[in-house]
């Protein structure tokens, strides 16, 4: 393996093996415990550093072998990866700010430096994502400054030592918000570390098909199917590896839109997977009952969800679970590294199956371009995504009864239609429409205690960072006029706030 990632506790950890493998070059992550046994065997041509939420002053802050220093290798650091790197080479980082910052920061490359090579000069400065507590008050000997942010205050953002092949930035490259980021870590790759290129997308399908055959054998093994392009493009990838030893399961929770099932059972079949539907909205309903907790609702979905799962693999004998969950699910639901949780996706929990995620390291656009190379057709390959817990996570704040989800897939179904007729509905990549509290209105001259919608279009390539996606005054109007024709929907909410600090879902 060319690059190692040591990951510090990012939620963006993932994000830059990512942004590497689109590079066509492959990484491996390790947590920093790890390093010093991985470097016995293995001599990468560069190492990076994640960013992390912790400061360096804290007791416990993640703390990769001082060790890597001396190799020779170049290093990277990013965010929390650059404070630590200047803080073990005796330079001075400020006391932490009482607030974390967050979000886009003017940032200007002042020297040519291998790293910045290629990047415009923009007096301006370019857009950069930052996520950070702590900034850089005095550089360690031999370092130079090679950029600094747009700001009056001229913080230090950006900072190399040739004679150590040490670089760093304050920003985030991997975030697809910064501008300029894919190049900084094509100089690192290929003018810095002299990396050649090891992955590809086709590569990657001939790697899960022989995996499938290795881990499978003549097992039988069960597929959570939800008919979107995750699921598909595993049952495209493994299905014609395990033919009949592989049967996709689709759980209808009651929590699907509308016309839903129909486009399931059709995305199976073009994905060539036999599929077993299994109707079980009353079980959700009553498992359900009376909760309003976001995170206690998706342990019962998940527990629910994974139960008959089970039972669906003792029917079919089989061995295994498989799932398209992918990267961002495992990120969220602190199951990489040193993430922290933000929400538990229903598909990350235990059930007494073997179980195999072929997708854990890739994200959205990844699987895309998977199933696109699997000749899927764009109403899967395109598909936006949904949650598990579907209509479930879209009724907040009040208990999810049957009323309440007509209510809301109705409003989706709306909503979609009007941005469909208007020929925008592709520029969205996930559009959020939730039931959001109830509110007074006047309806026929009479007061009604009714229901808000949320419409929430976003648009984002990772699902990581998201910014809102702002639908033309007109057609707000016409939603809005849409909707509440519907005696229970009283007032329409447009939610354009970007993520972070707001999750995409409202729960
Ligand atoms: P958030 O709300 O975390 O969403 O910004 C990121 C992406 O994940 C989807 N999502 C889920 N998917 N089970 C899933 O399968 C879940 O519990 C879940 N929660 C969020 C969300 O729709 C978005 O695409």
């Amino acid at each position: 393996m060319q690059i190692a990632i040591i990951d510090l506790g990012s939620q963006y950890t993932q994000l830059i093996s990512r942004a590497l493998r689109a590079l066509g070059v492959r990484s491996t992550i390790l947590a920093p415990d790890q390093v010093n046994a991985w470097l016995k065997n293995n001599r990468p041509k560069g190492m990076i550093l994640s960013g992390g939420y912790a400061s360096v002053y804290e007791s416990n802050a993640p703390q990769p072998p001082t060790g890597i220093l001396d190799l020779g290798t170049p290093i990277l650091g990013i965010c929390y990866g650059m404070q630590w790197l200047v803080s073990k080479l005796n330079g001075k980082i400020c006391a932490p700010y009482s607030q974390k910052q967050y979000g886009k920061t003017q940032v200007i490359f002042n020297i040519d430096d291998e790293l910045s090579a290629d990047i415009p000069n923009d007096k301006n400065g370019n857009v950069t994502w930052m996520s950070h507590g702590d900034s850089i008050d005095q550089l360690p000997k031999g370092f130079l400054t090679i950029a600094y942010s747009a700001t009056t205050d001229r913080q230090i953002v950006g900072i190399s030592n040739l004679d150590k092949k040490i670089w760093g930035v304050m920003f985030h490259p991997e975030v697809t918000q910064t501008e300029h980021g894919q190049t900084i870590f094509a100089n690192f790759l290929f003018r810095i570390c002299k990396c050649c290129k090891d992955w590809s997308g086709l590569g990657a399908i001939h790697n899960i098909r022989e995996k499938a055959q290795l881990l499978i054998k003549g097992e039988k093994a069960i597929l959570g199917f939800s008919g979107g392009v995750d699921s598909s493009t595993v049952g495209a990838a493994i299905g014609p590896t395990l033919g009949p030893n592989l049967l996709a399961i689709c759980i209808d929770a009651g929590n699907l839109r509308q016309d839903e099932l129909t486009e399931i059972k059709h995305n199976a079949q073009v994905a060539g997977v036999r599929l077993k539907i299994v109707h079980a909205q009353r079980r959700f309903l009553k498992a359900l009952q009376g909760i309003t907790d976001p995170q206690r609702k998706r342990r019962i979905f998940q527990k629910l969800y994974g139960q008959i799962l089970l039972t669906q693999a003792e029917k079919f004998g089989a061995q295994w679970l498989i799932q398209g969950t992918l990267a961002p699910d495992k990120i969220e639901s602190g199951k990489v590294g040193q993430s922290t949780v933000i929400k538990t996706h229903h598909n990350t929990g235990k059930i007494s199956l073997k179980q195999w995620d072929p997708l854990a390291e890739f994200f959205k656009y990844e699987i895309r371009d998977l199933a696109r190379k699997l000749g899927l057709p764009p109403g899967i390959s395109e598909r936006q995504p949904f949650p598990g817990p579907g209509l479930f996570v879209r009724i907040i704040d009040t208990p999810v009864t049957v009323e309440k989800l007509q209510i809301v897939r109705w409003a989706d179904k709306q909503v979609t239609k009007t941005l469909r007729r208007h020929d925008i509905y592709h520029e969205i990549s996930q559009l959020v429409i939730a039931l959001t509290g109830r509110s007074v209105g006047v309806k026929g001259d009479a007061r009604v205690y009714g229901w808000t919608i949320t419409v929430r279009p976003v648009i984002t390539l990772d699902f990581m960072t998201t910014t809102g996606y702002h639908i033309p005054s007109g057609i707000k109007t016409e939603i809005e006029n849409a909707l509440t024709q519907h005696p229970k929907i009283v007032r329409v909410a447009f939610d354009t706030t970007s993520k972070p600090p707001a999750t995409i879902e409202l729960e």
